[in-house]
């Protein structure tokens, strides 16, 4: 009888619900399914021990199913201490064999564990979500065993300093789903710190056009709904920042009848926000007038203890950047006269000394992920296609990549959107020769 695998999840008679969720999501993932059967018959990750970190959903379900079918020897942890689907994490350790270390609503202690967890596998190919794993590996590389976190530092001060400078050095290449992560992973290269090669699948026009902007658009609002059960039509939204994520939650705030402000530190970006038709201004202004927040920008302490105490009594807050550092909360949980946690799921409750109650959405953590299912099926198909044919691309080019981050080649991105579009009943024209010819020349003019 085949033993079941190791890992960590809530409970795994929850399995049934998740399984029958993974099934669902995979109607929706042509593209994943395409490369799943090639993998299962050419094995490209042959024998490739590969740890990821992402939030477990039933969209990464099919991913890590597509990367078990090529071959890897896969272990899934969380990336993400709210965004676990238990039913999904269940599901994958009973059915699908794949060990998970992941459970919603762990504490930071059991987050740091299962990124150990993750370490421990000796990973030859990673993928992150945020760059949370390879950080561990590099201030282990770089001894600063003080910058970890004590349970990923227990076991790192167990391994001999070769195998810490191995534990990154044997990585093939590591891929990065996100904006913050690729970010954190640039400053590593700039600081001349990055040991490892890195893929940025986030930068793949394929993921972030469409993940960035459609997905966290649509299910940023579903979060927000689902844990308020608030109308939009008529209250005034405010978005900070308007990247790709950003324009996805104005678009669809505003379909839903709301009133957009958008806040920015970028001009080029402020001015697109204004050009598109959204009130800009600044968070210090946009404070008074707001009725529900959302953070979108990937930076620091983007809502603050001063602009708390503007805001008017009900006000909404939430996030859905990748951390949750966009909001001050230390700088509110101060200031407040009393906590009221969990006044409903996802909603605490804080009093400020005047008698205004400001509510926080998902403690602050990526709302849509946290309240909601994360972005749907459709779209995740595109940005886990991109990620599997990154992962192909790397382990072929295996002892060539350089300690950098390069972006997924041309030829994937296109590939992919060109099976998506096939798979969605659209065709587009194809350039003729004469118009090919054209546009590679420059003589002919007026
Ligand atoms: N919730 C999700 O599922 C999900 C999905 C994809 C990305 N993300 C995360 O969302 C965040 C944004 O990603 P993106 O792809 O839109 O990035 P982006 O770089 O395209 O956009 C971020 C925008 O925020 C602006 N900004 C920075 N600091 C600001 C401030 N103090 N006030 C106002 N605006 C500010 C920047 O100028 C920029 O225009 C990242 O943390 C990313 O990792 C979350």
């Amino acid at each position: 009888m085949a033993t079941m695998v190791s890992g960590d999840v809530k409970d795994l008679s929850l399995a049934d619900v998740g399984l029958q969720r993974i099934v669902w999501a995979e109607r929706d993932m042509p593209v994943l399914r395409t490369i799943r059967g090639r993998f299962e018959v050419e094995k490209p990750l042959a024998g490739m021990r590969m740890s990821a970190c992402l939030h477990v959903t039933a969209e990464t379900a099919n991913l890590a199913r597509t990367l078990v079918a090529g071959g890897a020897d896969l272990v899934l942890v969380a990336s993400n201490p709210l965004s676990t689907q238990d039913d999904v994490a269940a599901s994958l350790v009973r059915d699908f064999n794949i060990p998970v270390f992941a459970i919603k609503g762990e504490d930071e202690s059991s987050y740091y564990r299962h990124i150990a967890a993750a370490l421990k596998h000796r990973p030859q190919v990673t993928m992150d979500d945020g760059a949370d794993l390879v950080s561990a590996m590099i201030f282990i590389a770089l001894d600063r065993l003080d910058d970890l976190h004590p349970e990923v530092r227990s076991w790192a001060k167990k391994l001999s300093a070769s195998e810490r400078e191995r534990l990154a050095s044997n990585v093939v290449a590591s891929m990065e789903e996100t904006t913050t992560g690729v970010i954190r992973l640039r400053a590593m290269q700039k600081d001349g710190v990055l040991k490892l090669p890195v893929i940025a699948v986030n930068d793949a026009e394929t993921k972030h056009f469409f993940d960035n902007r459609y997905g966290t658009g649509q299910s940023t609002i579903d979060g927000v709904i689902r844990a308020t059960d608030m109308l939009l039509a008529g209250r005034k939204v405010v978005v900070c920042g308007y990247g790709w994520c950003g324009k996805g939650v104005a678009m669809r705030s505003r379909g839903l009848g709301a009133q957009v402000i958008v806040t920015e530190v970028n001009s080029i970006r402020g001015l697109e926000a204004a050009m598109d038709g959204f009130e800009v201004m600044p968070i210090a202004q946009a404070a008074k007038a707001g009725d529900l927040f959302i953070t979108v920008t990937g930076n620091i302490h983007v809502i603050r203890a001063e602009h708390f105490a503007l805001m008017k009594d009900g006000a909404m807050i939430c996030n859905s950047g990748h951390f949750n550092v966009e909001l001050a909360l230390d700088g509110l949980t101060s200031t407040a006269r009393a906590i009221n946690k969990q006044v409903r799921e996802f909603v605490d409750e804080y009093v400020m000394s005047d008698g205004r109650r400001l509510y926080v959405l998902g403690e602050g953590r990526l709302i849509n992920l946290a309240a909601a299912h994360g972005h749907p099926a459709s779209v995740m198909d595109m940005s886990f296609a991109a990620q599997a044919l990154a992962t192909e691309w790397s382990v072929a080019q295996k002892g060539k990549l350089e300690h950098v981050v390069y972006n997924v080649p041309k030829a994937v991105d296109e590939w992919v959107a060109a099976l998506k579009l096939q798979t969605m009943g659209i065709a587009i024209d194809t350039l003729t020769v004469e118009q090919r010819k054209y546009l590679d020349s420059w003589e002919m003019g007026t």
